[in-house]
């Protein structure tokens, strides 16, 4: 049965001022004679607002701080003088509160009128016609006549500024509310807004007075979204007005998981709006999700199936049955040649949980092997392997909201700001609410920039030295007696943790002695050792700059240790928490993707659990891991493997060592790509199989918190078909019977099979919004703080992390050490964000080198620089930074022609072949032609758009 989401019965509504600190107090007051109790501290606006009482207000939202400057909420209150204004009242015992009599509307209605009258009279015309509250509130005080007339001096000849992309500013219709101002500096935390000037001069400024795009502003669109009237308005509406309906989804960008409402005129999104009630995102939002859907529609969209015997042939349009024929024949002909095992499947994050279950599915089932894996590979398979060797669970500890608890904040290989934009703003919130921070990265990131977020502890360690950093900072813990002894004792197994002790206590773990290695001063990783054991609740943060090493698993296996054995996990505001990259990576993983784990992490050689899913499959599975990628890479270049049906993940520009990965996929008989446009991998293809956007399907996100959220359909799928329905059509032509009608019977189908998801319904997801697993007979609403009393393996064990420095050095070759990254407003590979707006930010990928490497090297601000690597080599630009420390570069890798992964490596980790993108050797000089590999890359780039019969996206930036 389907269940459409209704927002109306949510609580998306506006209470006027925020929920008060919690005493566990409340007060009994009466509002026009209205018994009403609400928590103490809560302000008599939004007392009013709970008992159903609607004061007219303008400056007041209640996401923001109450600020009392419109008189607009002004209400009477027995015993007081004057008339009070209501947002910055806090309610008392007792009080009798009058919201309407004649001296109130008397008020009311004056301050309306001096809005009013210096304010453009176009409401019939206006963008926000209908949408403005202003306009509302005229109403609702009963404004009729303006005394002062229009003519006298006002605003109403102010420039607007168009400068951003997505959004516009008209200072004629401004009120000076501050909304926007407070809403950059509570809920974004960018300050990049100010009134300017006082009286009737005040006006709101961007940076210093400046173009919005000139500014700090990162586009967040909190201040659109606080404007009460069009002075801050979406372009989309302007240009298309307001919209009609609204569907309650979740973004498809980073594992934050927001929930939005897109708001629609028919099948057309007009905007997408960040809904309140999103349990991960409270009503915030990023550029991505905010304002960078446009791709869904965009030109290059794939809207047919096609097909070609061969990659240097045109492809040939066809009907659906026909290419899932063509594909289905395939594959048989390829087992029947050349085995059984010669064919595999690659799942997405970027897709749904319900996708990624049925693509492995199809591989157990209908392939009959476990030759499947997820783009989780190169990301965070350690943390799936090293949290589960520790804590027993591969998933992170707790909720987002979480760290509003936390003393003490550690970011490790993470750049929140940029990469998990909304919880960055969280966690500003909490820095500036006096929260450390200890950021350990080779750079420096925005986050120890935070305004107002006091001084954090930088240690910038070279890359590949995170194990000896950790370990360092445990051998601090345990040889000061920093170690939380109670919880070690009930918690963790006595015999591991006594092995660790004696290991980390090691001489050669000291700090002063892993100096020389992490490049970090001794006595700052003795201080943020301290800081974290002693702060009361340590949390730490981590991304890729973790997992992406060779020792990616061991590290998340150290950062478990210093957690346990300080006591920081099983509570709120501590844990261990990797910032998942993309939308599903959790999901992806929870799936059974990997070659070697069924559903819910349960490992192919278990019989139970591999019985579980042969009786409900009616299959035998084979209870040997299958191939990872970079396995079936080397098999395809072998010749062994032959056959791949690669669903929403771009293999060719993602994975490291891109020759490599070109190699395989020239040597493949048949690649079957499901995509929404023609990307790197797709030129390898021979079926192309148009791809559904989550705005066009059913199913479930699960983020980094381990949140399941729903994903809603608000338009139809534009090739005609949804990503699991061409899974299902793709197994039942290779003889395997799918037969589901729609989404939702594939979650129950995953609830049955799941232990961690058994009671996760999308009934139940549509009554609590969202829930996070493990959801079960023991925790019927979900999870949100893991390992509360115990771990799933018991105790809590302790690894030995030995760190063993990368094979991958610096010579006098190679003197430079190469590390990637992304940034704010491009996301991933860049297919999608590439295709909107955002490449008015970042329209190419630049090597950032310090300039101390740039000098020696004769390197100026953007000078085309030659980049080499044991790998191969590409061609990018220079931008000086220091940033970075002196011999080591950066660059990011969101555009296909940049190549940087045919600089990295095929170095990885040592327990799950995540790849070591992290550190990769390099040589830097001036050059003046692009590399062979960009040639031959711009060259395919044109042929395989030809084929295509379209028009190419622009490529980015080259140097030709
Ligand atoms: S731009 Fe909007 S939110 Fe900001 S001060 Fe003006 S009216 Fe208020
Ligand atoms: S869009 Fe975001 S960052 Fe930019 S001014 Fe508005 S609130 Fe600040
Ligand atoms: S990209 Fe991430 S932070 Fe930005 S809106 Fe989407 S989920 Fe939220
Ligand atoms: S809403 Fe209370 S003073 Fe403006």
């Amino acid at each position: 049965m389907l269940h459409i989401y209704d927002p109306k019965t949510q609580t998306d509504r506006d209470l006027g001022t925020p929920p008060p600190v919690e005493t566990g107090h409340s007060v009994a007051l009466t509002i026009d004679g209205q018994a009403v109790t609400v928590p103490e501290g809560t302000s008599v606006l939004r007392a009013a607002a709970i008992a159903g009482i609607q004061i007219p207000k303008l400056c007041a939202t209640d996401n923001l701080d109450a600020f009392g400057s419109c008189r607009l909420c002004a209400v009477e209150i027995e015993g007081r003088r004057g008339l009070p204004a209501s947002c910055t009242t806090p309610v008392a015992e007792g009080m009798s509160v009058i919201t309407q009599n004649e001296r109130v509307a008397k008020l009311r209605r004056n301050v309306m009128e001096l809005y009013i009258s210096d304010h453009p009279l176009d409401c019939l015309t206006c963008s926000a016609n209908g949408d403005c509250e202003l306009q509302d509130m005229a109403g609702a005080v009963g404004l009729r006549d303006v005394r002062y007339g229009y003519e006298g001096e006002n605003h109403l000849d102010a420039e607007k500024d168009t400068s951003n992309p997505y959004f516009t500013f008209d200072a004629s219709k401004c009120i000076v509310c501050s909304r926007c101002v407070r809403a950059c500096e509570e809920v974004q935390g960018t300050f990049a807004l100010t009134i300017d000037g006082r009286g009737f001069d005040s006006t709101v400024a961007a940076g210093q007075d400046e173009d919005f795009m000139d500014s700090e502003c990162v586009s967040c669109g909190a201040c659109v979204q606080a404007c009460p009237t069009a002075t801050l308005m979406e372009n989309s509406v302007i240009e298309q007005g307001q919209p009609e309906h609204s569907v309650v989804t979740t973004c498809a960008y980073c594992g934050v998981g927001c929930s939005f409402k897109a708001e629609m005129k028919g099948n057309t999104v007009v905007r997408m709006v960040p809904f309140k009630d999103g349990q991960a995102n409270h009503g915030h939002s990023c550029v991505k999700g905010r304002f960078a859907f446009g791709y869904a529609t965009h030109p290059d969209r794939l809207t047919a199936p096609m097909i070609r015997n061969h990659i240097d042939e045109p492809w040939r349009e066809v009907s659906w049955e026909e290419a899932i024929q063509f594909a289905a024949d395939r594959i048989k002909a390829i087992q029947a040649k050349y085995g059984q095992d010669s064919v595999g499947g690659i799942t997405s994050s970027r897709c749904t949980n319900e996708e990624a279950y049925l693509v492995q599915k199809l591989v157990r089932t209908a392939f009959g092997n476990n030759n499947t894996d997820t783009c989780a590979r190169v990301c965070h398979s350690p943390t799936g392997y090293g949290l589960k060797q520790t804590l027993g669970e591969s998933a992170g500890t707790q909720t987002f909201d979480s760290v509003m608890k936390a003393d003490c904040i550690v970011v490790i290989g993470a750049n929140p700001t940029d990469a998990h934009p909304v919880f960055g703003s969280q966690l500003r919130r909490r820095l500036r609410e006096g929260a450390k921070l200890i950021v350990a990265d080779p750079r420096s990131i925005d986050l120890l920039k935070t305004p107002h977020g006091g001084e954090g502890i930088h240690l910038p360690l070279r890359p590949g030295t995170n194990v000896a950093l950790v370990n360092a900072m445990a051998h601090v813990v345990v040889t000061e007696g920093l170690e939380d002894r109670v919880f070690i004792a009930e918690r963790c197994d006595a015999g591991e943790y006594a092995a660790w002790n004696a290991f980390i206590r090691e001489e050669r773990h000291s700090p002063e002695a892993t100096e020389e290695i992490t490049g970090v001063p001794a006595e700052q990783v003795r201080e943020a050792a301290r800081l974290y054991a002693n702060a009361g609740n340590g949390a730490i943060y981590y991304g890729l700059g973790v997992t992406e090493h060779s020792q990616g698993s061991t590290m998340v296996m150290g950062i478990a240790n210093l957690a346990l054995a300080t006591g920081n996990i099983g509570r709120e505001g501590v844990g261990v928490n990797p910032l998942r990259g993309q939308n599903n990576v959790q999901g992806s993983c929870d799936m059974g993707s990997f070659p070697h784990e069924l559903p819910g992490y349960q490992h192919v050689s278990q019989d139970g659990p591999r019985k579980a899913f042969e009786d409900a499959w009616g299959v035998k599975i084979d209870n040997e891991p299958g191939l990872r990628i970079p396995n079936m890479f080397d098999a395809a270049i072998d010749g062994s493997f032959k056959g791949l049906y690669v669903q929403g993940e771009d293999i060719a520009q993602s994975d490291p060592n891109t020759q490599h990965v070109e190699q395989a996929l020239s040597s493949l008989e048949c690649l079957i790509v499901q995509d929404l446009f023609l990307n790197e991998t797709a030129k390898y293809a021979h079926v192309l199989l148009p791809g559904s956007s989550f705005l066009e399907k059913d199913g479930t996100f699960t983020n980094a918190e381990r949140r399941i959220n729903r994903v809603r359909k608000v338009m139809p799928a534009l090739a005609g078909k949804e990503d699991w329905q061409v899974t299902q059509d793709l197994a039942n032509a290779l003889g395997y019977r799918m037969d589901y009608s729609h989404p939702e019977e594939i979650m129950n189908e995953i609830a049955a099979l799941t232990p961690s998801f058994h009671s996760v319904t999308y009934q139940k997801l549509d009554e609590l919004g969202s829930i996070q697993w493990p959801c079960n007979d023991e925790h019927p609403n979900g999870t949100p703080i893991m390992h509360e009393v115990d771990f799933p393996i018991g105790k809590g064990k302790f690894v030995l992390t030995d760190y063993v420095p990368t094979t991958e050095r610096t010579n006098r070759r190679f003197p430079l050490l190469l590390t990637t990254g992304r940034i704010l407003s491009q996301y991933n590979v860049g297919a999608q964000t590439r295709r909107t707006d955002n490449q008015t930010w970042h329209d190419q990928d630049w090597l950032e080198i310090h300039p101390h490497d740039a000098e020696e090297r004769g390197i100026n601000d953007g000078d085309w620089i030659g980049l080499t690597s044991r790998a191969g080599n590409t061609v990018l630009q220079a931008k000086i930074s220091t940033r970075m420390q002196p011999g080591v570069v950066y660059t990011t890798f969101h555009h296909p022609v940049s190549g940087a992964n045919v600089i990295t490596t095929d170095n990885s980790d040592w327990a799950t072949n995540c790849p070591e993108y992290k550190v990769t050797a390099v040589q830097c000089e001036k050059v003046a032609k692009p590399s062979a590999w960009q040639q031959r890359h711009l060259e395919q780039h044109e042929k395989q758009w030809g084929f295509l019969k379209t028009n190419p996206i622009d490529e980015e930036p080259v140097l030709k």
